[in-house]
């Protein structure tokens, strides 16, 4: 903690983001370094220490060690939630530059499990085919009484699990799960049956489908479509992959599409705050970065979720670190974000400034969905306010190319961001 404090924030983070980060003395490597390089993009993006919030430490101290592929057998977790893009439906619904030939098609690709996000674009898009596209969709799905559930393959190994936003006692969940799926087995005559402790699904992906929504077991480079694609979206994917799977996936997405279709790729959180993506469009057989944009809560995000990434050469997030970088350098622009933002954050009760201007933790209190809403409040006040388009004047006057685009996210040309310096610390 020590050596990041001083390598990072010239020695001056406060002493509740200090004790929070302790929390990684035990973590995996593959936390630390996500930990590290979170620092790393707040550095290059202009972050003061005193703007790193007790709640963003608790988050880096808690929820790192346990979202990060290790915590997971390695495989990257199929998280994904209600909402998280309901801004790029509309984005793509109401695109100026963009529209489908005949019937659209829509591939969502990485949607993870439960598809809440695909079954949202589908209803969102009800004449456009859709379909979400994921290798993690699973043969059997457990469901305790709480709701929550357990993803077991074809061989009853467990995939993945879910027991809501804090399970203290991971191996106990994992034998609880196991239990129903040996009691309800030999009990599954048809697509699913329950008893008074739980219940057991054969093909869940089945339930979730629609007249215009399939669901398909794959991912990039394995699936391919029986027509020409319009629309790709790949988001949270590439943020657990280096650049040479990028490409790769790049390349295949120029097969998939027609001419004139946008990949979307990129990262985000819930209520589609934290954002920051890549737009593409196919011309002339390969695919050309058309737009990057990103939410204006990322100019002093109080959630990690900005700064996540497994890796140093995640496109999106550098690209974010150095746009937001060059807006947070405008003292003007940066006065009258930071006293809005500290005025909505104690109308919000969300980490107000303590008495030596250090930004604190969330009420106790306060319910995890009220903590995660945040961002994307401070995304619409922020916004209605003017601060996009002041954001995209400072970032015009430093010469880049941008705009504010129809779904009110800071776009600009794409430019090839700086690389991340190398870790001073690990
Ligand atoms: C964090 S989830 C993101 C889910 C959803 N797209 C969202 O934004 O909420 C990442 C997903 O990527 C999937 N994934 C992992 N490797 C993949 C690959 N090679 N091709 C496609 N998807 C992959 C995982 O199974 C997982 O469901």
């Amino acid at each position: 903690m020590d050596r990041w404090n001083t390598a990072y924030f010239q020695g001056r983070l406060s002493t509740g983001v200090l004790a929070e980060l302790r929390e990684l003395a035990d973590a995996p490597d593959d936390a630390l370094a996500l930990a590290d390089r979170a620092f790393r993009l707040m550095l290059a993006a202009g972050l003061r220490p005193t703007d790193l919030s007790v709640f963003t430490a608790w988050l880096i101290g808690f929820s790192v060690p346990r979202t990060v592929p290790s915590a997971w057998s390695g495989t990257v977790p199929p998280v994904t939630m209600a909402g998280r893009h309901r801004v790029l439906d509309e984005y793509v619904a109401r695109n100026p530059w963009h529209r489908p030939g005949e019937r659209g098609v829509f591939v969502d690709v990485g949607c993870g499990f439960p598809p809440f996000t695909t079954m949202e674009t589908a209803q969102r898009l009800p004449t456009w085919r859709v379909i979400g596209v994921d290798p993690a969709f699973s043969r059997y799905v457990v469901y305790n009484t709480e709701g929550a559930y357990a993803c077991y393959d074809e061989d009853l190994r467990l995939r993945y699990y879910q027991a809501g936003t804090y399970d203290p006692d991971r191996d106990n969940s994992k034998r609880r799960f196991r239990e129903i799926l040996d009691r309800l087995l030999p009990r599954l005559t048809g697509d699913e049956v329950t008893d008074e402790g739980g219940k057991l699904v054969r093909d869940p992906m089945r339930h979730y489908e629609t007249d215009n929504l399939e669901l398909v077991g794959g991912g990039i480079g394995e699936y391919t479509a029986d027509v020409g694609v319009d629309v790709i979206r790949c988001m949270n994917v590439f943020m657990y992959f280096d650049h040479p799977f990028r490409e790769r996936a790049l390349a295949w997405a120029t097969t998939l599409l027609r001419p004139g279709g946008l990949l979307l790729c990129g990262s985000n959180w819930i209520d589609s705050a934290c954002a920051r993506y890549t737009v593409y469009r196919k011309e002339d057989d390969r695919l050309v970065p058309k737009e990057f944009a990103f939410s204006i809560d990322n100019v002093r995000p109080i959630d990690l979720a900005p700064w996540y990434g497994l890796h140093d050469d995640n496109l999106e997030n550098l690209s974010n670190a150095h746009a937001v970088g060059t807006v947070r350098a405008d003292t003007p622009f940066l006065r009258r974000f930071d006293s809005r933002m500290d005025a909505l954050l104690t109308q919000l009760n969300m980490c107000p400034r303590d008495s030596d201007g250090y930004l604190g933790h969330a009420p106790a209190d306060m319910p995890a969905e009220d903590r995660a809403r945040c961002s994307s409040i401070l995304a619409a006040h922020l916004d209605d306010e003017g601060f996009v388009a002041e954001a995209v004047d400072v970032l015009r006057r430093s010469g880049r190319h941008a705009w504010r685009n129809h779904v009110g996210h800071v776009a600009m040309r794409p430019v090839k961001p700086p690389p991340l310096t190398p870790s001073a610390v690990l």
